[in-house]
């Protein structure tokens, strides 16, 4: 086997229509789509029996590590069109401390820093640049809380698009930077990442740019749902009983449900579903109010505020999507406070060894809850989503200094 295998070896895709997530309407494949006429997301939809025959598990397993091992449920037709920056498989971690200190179940954390441009972010833009560069997209525009920008910037230098980004004034400074260094063009906006949304809008029509804005295209949820097809895989074909993810847009909670059902239909797992948790900051939890109101839909939640700034998203094109996810799973969604953030970034790294970003220790903080409040019992297997790498982010200083020329007190180590 070749290290490349999965980028040098064409293999047969089975994309056959897109779909309106909420009319079901039908749409072309291979064609270049935002949002459906009703102003909803698009789903990739793909022959479904056709990959159970192509594809068996011992094929699989033979493949290169990383995210293009899913070819064959993936939308990209030609080998070519792959932009790929090197999206290695990302490792689940035990936490054996902190289980035994909760007296909690198996504890796993996703590990999505270890991708390109530290973020899970890289896999829905591999996905969402391959295509566009195979339906001969030039620029790419899109409002950004900062990993995701990153992302885009990195992959659409790389395929040789231009690309235009919007953030929050207040988005995290590396995030600016490396957007910026990656060839883009990135502009601080005073506003949310709603506000930013709307000038890409606008500009599609005026600067005739692709908007690569989360759901507004269909693609980099198919990238993202490659997080579900590695876990499942990772966990001999299997799924976790609970997963918590740090929602904002929602597009990784949704491609995991997706991922799931794509592996039942071509039998590599059973009809087994983890309840999945949409875990939201205290301070911007538009699908927690939604989902505790039995709401379908969630309204924008104003002023919103949280250190955890990926998460910071006040409304959601994909609600519907994220509570259609977690009710029929039997999860839920929870919100928690910035201190439990901060202090669940604290223990995880002391105990642990673990640096997780502050929306990944979201995911700890929320365990913790739902475990203490009984929401999750003591014998789950749970999977919690880091997201980025927390290198990325501010980190506390550190006081502890030595003065080299005097004489040191060793009693004090
Ligand atoms: C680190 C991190 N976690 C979580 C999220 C939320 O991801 P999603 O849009 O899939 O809900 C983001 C999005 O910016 C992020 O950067």
């Amino acid at each position: 086997m070749r290290d490349d295998e999965n980028l040098t070896t064409e293999r047969p895709t089975f994309v056959t229509h897109l779909e309106c997530a909420m009319s079901g309407e039908r749409y072309e494949a291979d064609r270049l789509h935002n949002l459906s006429r009703a102003g909803k997301p698009l789903l990739v939809r793909y022959d479904l029996s056709g990959v159970r025959n192509a594809l068996n598990k011992n094929t699989l397993a033979r493949r290169p590590a990383d995210l293009w091992r899913y070819r064959e449920l993936l939308p990209v037709r030609r080998l070519a069109d792959i932009v790929s920056l090197g999206e290695a498989v990302t490792p689940l971690i035990r936490l054996p401390k902190l289980s035994a200190k909760l007296g909690g179940g198996e504890i796993l954390v996703k590990d999505e820093g270890r991708l390109p441009t530290g973020s899970f972010k890289a896999r829905g833009l591999a996905m969402a640049v391959s295509m566009g560069k195979a339906l001969g997209v030039t620029h790419m525009a899109m409002p950004t809380n900062g990993n995701a920008g990153a992302a885009l910037a990195a992959y659409a230098t790389h395929a040789g698009i231009r690309s235009t980004i919007f953030c929050p004034e207040d988005t995290p400074e590396v995030n600016v930077s490396e957007i910026a260094l990656q060839g883009a063009t990135v502009y601080r906006v005073n506003g949310l990442i709603d506000d930013c949304g709307k000038i890409v809008g606008e500009g599609k029509a005026k600067v005739g740019w692709f908007d690569v804005s989360t759901l507004k295209e269909p693609y980099r949820i198919e990238g993202k749902k490659t997080m579900g097809l590695e876990l499942a895989e990772q966990l001999g074909w299997d799924v976790p009983d609970v997963i918590f993810y740090p929602t904002g847009g929602g597009t990784g909670l949704i491609g995991m449900w997706k991922a799931f059902a794509e592996l039942e239909a071509i039998g590599f797992i059973g009809t087994k579903r983890p309840r999945m948790v949409a875990v939201q900051a205290a301070g911007c939890a538009p699908m927690v109010r939604a989902y505790d109101a039995g709401e379908e839909h969630a309204p924008r939640w104003e002023n919103a505020q949280t250190i955890a700034s990926g998460i910071r998203v006040p409304q959601a094109i994909g609600d519907f999507l994220i509570l259609r996810a977690v009710r029929e799973s039997k999860g839920f969604a929870i919100a928690v406070s910035d201190d439990k953030i901060s202090a669940a970034l604290d223990e995880v790294a002391r105990m642990e060894g673990l640096l997780m970003c502050p929306e990944g220790a979201a995911t700890y903080a929320a365990y913790k809850q739902s475990l203490a409040e009984g929401r999750v019992t003591r014998h789950e297997r749970v999977v919690l989503f880091n997201c980025a790498s927390g290198l990325k982010y501010p980190l506390p200083p550190v006081h502890h200094a030595l003065d080299r020329h005097k004489p040191i007190d060793f009693a004090a180590f």
